[in-house]
């Protein structure tokens, strides 16, 4: 019996669950959703895949001892690249070995540093800011003059509580979209545009698209740097991945960035690929034999 791991209640649907439970049925493979903080469940025994777990980024502690927990047993993705991709701080050692990423700085929780002072040594005025550990654009803000009083204060605020990321605001999400490359089991299968969403929007993706050949490039470099500096520079396998996703956008002069590389709980837009759904139930079925 395989694990899904979710959380209650889901902060949104996931349009990929069904479509994976129905998939995974019909090729015969029994599975269950479960809370991932359901403490009745025996999670170091038997495989867990980790799909909808979207509530961790506020219980990370937690989290981070239920990895360790169900990596006694089967987990997917492997329990080293969870841990690292946990915190977007990811970007900055992803950026270190060579990879284009979104322009980013880290603010460290509790200092005292300011918004003004932070964008203009990086020579930004409208900029993006968000907590590097979160999901499905918690506390994420675009603020276009960062020196009102309404900026330093939602900043000081936020900092007050969480690592935060500052980029410059990438405009390409508005035309050419953010593009979510999706990548099972050793290759990628598709892409899907996204509209720009900040907190309390709602996100919309379109159909399939083909993938361009400059974003695969760079996606293929994020997942190669990721999986060799896992565990410290341990590195981990290609074969022991799974999935992944990719999110990219284009900078100022329309070089590809890494936005986001989620390693953890990405959703896979499965809806808009039968083909990829095909092939995570098969690599899953693979791995369970
Ligand atoms: N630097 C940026 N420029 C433009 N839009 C951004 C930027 N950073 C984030 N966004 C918008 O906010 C959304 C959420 O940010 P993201 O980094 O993907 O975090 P998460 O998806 O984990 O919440 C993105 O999908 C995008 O629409
Ligand atoms: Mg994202």
């Amino acid at each position: 019996m395989l694990r899904i791991a979710t959380c209650r209640p889901l902060p949104e649907p996931d349009p990929d669950e069904n479509l994976l439970l129905a998939a995974l049925a019909a090729r015969g493979v029994a599975a269950r959703m479960v809370a991932w903080d359901d403490t009745n469940e025996s999670w170091e025994t038997g495989a867990t895949l980790i799909r909808s777990t979207w509530d961790y980024v506020h219980h990370l502690d937690q989290f981070l001892r239920w990895i360790d927990r169900a990596a006694r047993g089967l987990l997917w993705n492997p329990a080293a690249v969870l841990r690292d991709n946990v915190h977007k701080s990811y970007l900055l050692r992803l950026a270190a070995a060579g990879v284009a990423v979104t322009p980013t700085v880290l603010a460290t929780r509790g200092s005292q540093q300011s918004l003004p002072d932070l964008a203009a040594a990086a020579r930004w005025h409208d900029v993006v800011v968000k907590p590097a550990v979160g999901a499905g654009s918690f506390a994420t803000h675009r603020l276009q003059d960062v020196s009102s009083a309404d900026s330093r204060r939602l900043f000081d605020e936020l900092l007050a509580q969480y690592d935060m990321l500052i980029q410059p605001y990438l405009e390409s999400v508005e035309g050419h979209g953010e593009r979510a490359l999706v990548w099972i089991d050793g290759a990628f299968t598709h892409a899907v545009r996204k509209t720009p969403r900040f907190a309390a929007d709602v996100e919309v993706v379109s159909e399939a698209l083909p993938i361009a050949a400059d974003e695969r490039v760079v996606a293929e470099q994020a997942l190669a740097a990721a999986l060799a500096g896992a565990g410290g520079g341990a590195g981990v396998d290609t074969h022991d991945l799974l999935y992944a996703r990719v999110d990219v956008a284009r900078d100022a002069r329309g070089r590809v960035v890494v936005m986001e590389l989620e390693l953890v709980e990405p959703s896979l837009f499965l809806l808009q690929s039968p083909l990829a759904l095909e092939r995570f139930v098969t690599a899953i079925a693979a791995r369970l034999v």
